[in-house]
């Protein structure tokens, strides 16, 4: 699934950058190698990063991955 149309960013693609170290949007886009452009994605963006950091935050949380706790999220949300 797309993240962002405007630089072709899928949901994978977008996790890579966010587990390797991106914590906003701009960083993302840097990481993928696009730029922002019209800005739809990046509210779902900061919604994967804040997911990503409260992962990061639970230390007997038994998710460790983002495909793991995404649908939960979205649930939540
Ligand atoms: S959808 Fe991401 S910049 Fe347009």
């Amino acid at each position: 699934m797309y993240v962002c149309i405007c630089n072709a960013l899928t949901e994978k693609m977008v996790n890579r950058a966010i587990e390797a170290g991106a914590e906003t949007p701009d960083q993302v886009f840097k990481a993928c190698g696009g730029e922002r452009t019209c800005g739809r994605c990046v509210p779902q963006m900061e919604q994967m990063i804040a997911g990503f950091q409260v992962l990061q935050g639970c230390g007997t949380c038994p998710f460790r991955t983002l495909e793991e706790v995404a649908p939960r999220v979205a649930e939540a949300s």
